[in-house]
């Protein structure tokens, strides 16, 4: 059959039949808000690269924790800027880091209501800022995982739902698994970021968190952009090792991984819409020279589309003023 039998604007007639057909519909609940918490700051501090967002003080968090659950979200993912960084990175396993501290207040205020992700690595928390263990010029992967291990138990002990690591080292989720599984923690769910690109989409969570590395780059650990089937390898070994759900990021620039994983794989799948990605579309905005909403709205669904189940975005703090846009 063909014209004029087949007519496929006749499902396109009426905005109610239009709607009737929708197959993607990106919900809140699926969305997970990121908080940058600084130990440093009384006020919140915004954030040049990433217009309308801002640092987060400790005190403010609960603040944060009700915006989103106003909006119908459900999660948030915390990132710290500590007030001192270390060589060994200390901060981040410490009982009062600052990802624990804001954890166990949310935790405290809202109990189940609110789910929270900390992400877990060094680079924010360490003064060279790379993703790891430096010695000798070398990246010590695995005195790394061990230090993830204990940062993902500190913020379990803290209250966290779900921890995020997002370092790329090799063996980061059996390790933390183990150790969350040896302090009793079984219960604390992983979310790995499994396929984490080396991107300059992250640049401007960079200046956020304050994580820039002092030299180098994240190549060898990171992924390289022209790889594919590397992500799969990626998130099998993710999967073995113990994630419950996995990470590709960024979003918009890798929509081919994210359909090739969820084609593959039945576990739970999160995209990250990446600083980056989000800064391109607020300057642009800003400049008047798209209609946001609407853009943000037709973003989120293509990587809903892609198969996506869950998506950390920075749009999530405006959630209402993009989710019904048509
Ligand atoms: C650090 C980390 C980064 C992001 C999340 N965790 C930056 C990086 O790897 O350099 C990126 C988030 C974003 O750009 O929104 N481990
Ligand atoms: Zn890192």
């Amino acid at each position: 059959m063909s014209f004029p039998d087949v007519r496929m604007r006749r499902l396109r007639r009426t905005e109610a039949i239009r709607n009737m057909l929708n197959q993607f519909q990106v919900q809140p609940n699926n969305l997970i808000y990121p908080i940058f918490v600084d130990e440093t700051i009384l006020e919140p501090v915004p954030i040049t690269a990433m217009p309308g967002y801002f640092r987060c003080p400790l005190d403010q968090v609960i603040h944060e924790g009700q915006t989103a659950l106003e909006q119908g979200l459900k999660s948030v993912l915390l990132f710290g800027v500590p007030a001192e960084k270390n060589e060994t990175g200390s901060g981040a396993y410490a009982k009062d880091g600052i990802v624990q501290q804001a954890a166990s207040k949310l935790k405290d205020h809202f109990k189940e209501e609110l789910v929270v992700v900390g992400d877990v690595c060094l680079c924010e928390y360490i003064n060279h800022g790379h993703c790891g263990i430096i010695k000798d010029g070398e990246l010590q992967n695995d005195k790394t995982i061990e230090l993830l291990g204990k940062t993902a138990v500190s913020q379990a002990a803290a209250g966290v739902d779900i921890v995020a690591p997002s370092s790329m080292m090799d063996g980061q989720v059996a390790a933390i698994r183990e150790a969350l599984d040896d302090a009793n923690f079984e219960q604390t769910a992983i979310l790995a970021y499994s396929a984490k690109y080396a991107s300059a989409f992250y640049g401007p969570f960079r200046e956020a968190a304050d994580s820039t590395p002092r030299f180098g780059n994240r190549k060898s650990y990171q992924m390289s952009q022209g790889t594919l089937k590397e992500a799969l390898r990626e998130i099998e070994l993710d999967i073995n090792e113990g994630a419950d759900m996995i990470m590709i990021k960024p979003a918009l620039a890798y929509l081919d991984i994210i359909s090739l994983a969820k084609a593959t794989f039945d576990v739970p799948i999160v995209a990250y819409n990446t600083s980056g990605e989000y800064s391109m579309v607020r300057a642009s905005a800003l400049n008047g020279w798209i209609d946001e909403q609407a853009v943000v709205h037709e973003i989120l669904t293509s990587i809903k589309r892609a198969g996506a189940d869950m998506i950390i975005t920075y749009h999530a703090k405006n959630v209402n003023a993009w989710l019904n846009y048509t």
